[in-house]
């Protein structure tokens, strides 16, 4: 069952600028998928579609069956269902202390106090970020700030978490440790969306991915699928994985015998290499 569909979405900016042309995206429930793309391909534009921040010039979106409608009320129920975490923190984190920007979101929709201190609670435990509830948000390092908006969004426990680059910016161990938890938080049964422009993560996590391109999806299927296509990926300016492109040198310029598909994450290369030169 799909729980995020777009039919046909195009969407111009005020300026004109057109953002997305007849986009189709698609998101079973339980999954997580990537958006693939370069700088400017219109990522971002298509996430803010998702809970109606922005409403399209043409086409509509079905979230979980039902067609947004943008008055208040729809839009305030989608918002329960569907959290973004964008990626910029700044732009999501403005209370004095973190507790008061994790509480934002189940305040807002008028929890009871002790409700509201347990989702607190708890989304900062899972996060690992229990401890820190008193320091400002703007005193946190780029990887824990992102810790810190991912628990505001889980505070509102929604079924379907969109982050928009979650990984960019940060050192790789802070990127990992995000991935980890995302990787952990479908595994509890939470369908999550990911937006990025970093070809070695994607088959690491994603089951199905899509690739956008100055406003058009060009390609969509799993890792492997899309992956094979490599004109397209370069067209898109974008590359294999490293660890792809690594088993097509070896092949094409020093004749070993690894042929297509060609792994795309380091456990996938281990295996073939093992089997190879056993
Ligand atoms: N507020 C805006 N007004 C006009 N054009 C915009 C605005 N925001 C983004 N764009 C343009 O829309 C296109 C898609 O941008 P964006 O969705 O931010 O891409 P991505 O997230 O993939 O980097 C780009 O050409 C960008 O310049
Ligand atoms: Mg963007």
């Amino acid at each position: 069952m799909n729980i995020i569909e777009t039919k046909n979405i195009s969407y111009h900016y005020p300026d004109g600028t057109q953002a997305l042309d007849k986009v189709n995206f698609q998101v079973e429930e339980g999954k997580i998928v990537a958006l693939l793309g370069p700088n400017g391909a219109g990522k971002s534009t298509l996430f803010l579609h998702f809970n109606g921040i922005l409403k399209p010039s043409s086409g509509c979106i079905f979230i979980d069956g039902t067609e947004i409608k943008y008055d208040k009320k729809n839009l305030i129920s989608i918002r329960q269902k569907i959290g973004i975490v964008f990626q910029n923190p700044d732009d999501q984190l403005f209370a004095p202390t973190v507790m008061e920007d994790v509480a934002f979101g189940p305040m807002n929709i008028g929890l009871p106090l002790e409700e509201v201190e347990l989702r607190v609670k708890e989304a900062l435990k899972k996060v690992s970020m229990e401890g820190v509830e008193k320091k400002p948000p703007h005193h946190l390092s780029g990887g824990e700030k992102k810790k810190v908006a991912i628990a505001g969004i889980l505070a509102m426990q929604p079924k379907i978490m969109v982050l928009d680059e979650p990984t960019s910016g940060l050192d790789p161990k802070g990127a990992s440790q995000i991935m980890g938890l995302l990787y952990e938080l479908n595994r509890e049964g939470m369908t999550i969306i990911i937006s990025t422009h970093d070809v070695d993560m994607v088959p690491l996590y994603a089951s199905n991915m899509y690739i956008i391109s100055k406003g058009k999806i060009i390609k969509e299927g799993s890792p492997q699928e899309v992956f094979k296509d490599v004109k397209t990926i370069r067209e898109a300016n974008l590359r294999l994985p490293r660890i792809a492109h690594l088993m097509e040198i070896l092949e094409k310029k020093d004749e070993l015998p690894f042929s297509k598909p060609y792994p795309l994450t380091i456990g996938e290369a281990r295996k073939k290499i093992k089997e190879e030169f056993k």
